[in-house]
């Protein structure tokens, strides 16, 4: 009997290619799962659109100015709740979500970070790699924890500062990155976490036998 598939709730801010490259994964077959739902903070969001074009149901739920986020956080945590994810994946989501979020689906959140973390932690990290003047940087994928980009790091990989660099032109090489390592990294993730039930489980095999003495 084949596991079922993954089911994902995708939360995204901005142009949305990183959702784009968990559905061209999920297409080739790399990542068994699908994505049910693309929910947004921001009404203009990009991605709201692509995941439209797949025929994906979207959501928008905004935090306006001087809103509050406790309340927000919790709006947000019921409508993705009401997809069943077995995992939430940040895909340029730029908002932090507070710990009542975090403990409903903890660690079943996922995220992407351009930078390697534990340095350039936060929302600038192409900005706050080429500010240190580092020569080698990178994106991270790991499971978002109550803290800014401190949770278990997944997987990392290495990208280049090259001579003559603005932030878009690092952060475009990073993305390049993004869209190999993170569908690898939420794949390796559910392979690893979901247990499917055994039909043919039997609990008596694992009886230890008796020690001897
Ligand atoms: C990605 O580069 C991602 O690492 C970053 O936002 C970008 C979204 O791009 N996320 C963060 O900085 C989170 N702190 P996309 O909308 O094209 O996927």
């Amino acid at each position: 009997m084949s596991a079922p598939r993954s089911r994902l709730v995708v939360l995204a801010s901005g142009r949305g290619s990183n959702f784009v490259a968990l559905l061209e994964a999920i297409r080739r077959g790399t990542l068994q799962a699908d994505v049910v739902a693309l929910l947004s903070d921001r009404p203009g969001a990009h991605a709201l659109e692509r995941a439209a074009e797949a025929g994906i149901a979207t959501e928008v739920v905004p935090l306006e100015r001087g809103g509050d986020r406790d309340a927000w956080s919790a709006t947000l945590a019921a409508r993705v709740a009401a997809h069943a994810p077995d995992a939430v994946v940040l895909a340029g989501f730029m908002r932090v979500l507070a710990p009542s979020f975090i403990d409903r689906f903890e660690g079943r959140i996922l995220n992407v970070h351009p930078a390697l973390l534990p340095s350039f932690k936060g929302h600038d990290g192409p900005a706050q790699a080429l500010a240190a003047g580092v020569t080698i940087t990178g994106c991270t994928v790991h499971v978002v924890d109550r803290g800014v980009d401190t949770g278990r790091i997944l997987a990392q990989a290495a990208v280049p500062v090259l001579p003559g660099d603005d932030v878009a032109r690092l952060h475009a090489r990073i993305q390049v990155a993004e869209h190999l390592l993170f569908p690898a990294a939420i794949a390796d993730f559910l392979a690893t976490t979901r247990r499917p039930v055994d039909p043919g489980f039997d609990a008596a095999r694992l009886v230890s036998p008796p020690l001897p003495g």
